[in-house]
């Protein structure tokens, strides 16, 4: 799909504020890795050949639309991902991985948490649509949404970031598996 992807190095300093450059950015680091992922790759590829260009600025502008306040994303999300039928559980899991911790790795924590709120609440809308009104989000899922309310609103006495067990990128918690296995 694409060349040249950018990973920052382990000392690049990360981004304090969002801007349009750097979600831009960001997008295109997400969607390097989706691309390369044996899970969701397939599903993309698709669902996108010959229209990555497109999907890129789209999201683009619907990040740069949440997080910077631009509102110049115009369509639906429920309705884009209706004709993807072949999404299951597990791939949830796998894409909040991948762009939780693609987030974690460019932004600083307060920065991040800008994107990482709003694609959980997303995320759980499009399962429960999916899966059905009484499918049972999981709870990792639904735990570390709850904190990074309670960051967001003040309501937690000390804002931290959820436990990190040792060297395991931030979401493997809830996630189980590390990213790159199938
Ligand atoms: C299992 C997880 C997911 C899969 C496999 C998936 C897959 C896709 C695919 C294939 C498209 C392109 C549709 C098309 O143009 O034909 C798409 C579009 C999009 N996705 Fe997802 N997606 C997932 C989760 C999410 C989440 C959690 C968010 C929200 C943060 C999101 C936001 C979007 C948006 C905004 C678009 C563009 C919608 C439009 O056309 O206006 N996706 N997704």
């Amino acid at each position: 799909m694409m060349t040249n992807i950018q990973h920052p190095a382990a000392d690049t300093p990360r981004e304090r504020e969002p801007d349009e450059a750097n979600i831009r950015a960001l997008v295109e680091a997400f969607y390097g890795r989706v691309d390369e992922d044996p899970l969701l790759g397939p599903i993309f590829s698709r669902a996108l050949t010959g229209r990555w260009d497109e999907h890129l600025a789209k999201m683009t502008t619907f990040w740069s639309s949440l997080v910077l306040g631009t509102k110049n994303y115009r369509g639906n999300v429920q309705e884009a991902h209706r004709p993807v039928d072949e999404i299951e559980p597990r791939h949830f899991a796998r894409w909040l991985s991948l762009f939780l911790n693609t987030v974690e790795t460019r932004y600083e924590p307060a920065a991040a948490v800008q994107f990482m709120e709003p694609a959980l609440r997303i995320a759980q809308s499009l399962q429960l649509s999916k899966f059905g009104w009484d499918y049972q989000i999981p709870v990792e899922q639904q735990e570390l949404l709850a904190a990074l309310k309670r960051q967001r609103t003040g309501d937690n006495p000390e804002p931290r970031f959820p436990e990190r067990p040792g060297a395991e990128p931030f979401p493997a918690k809830f996630v189980g598996k590390p990213a790159d296995e199938k």
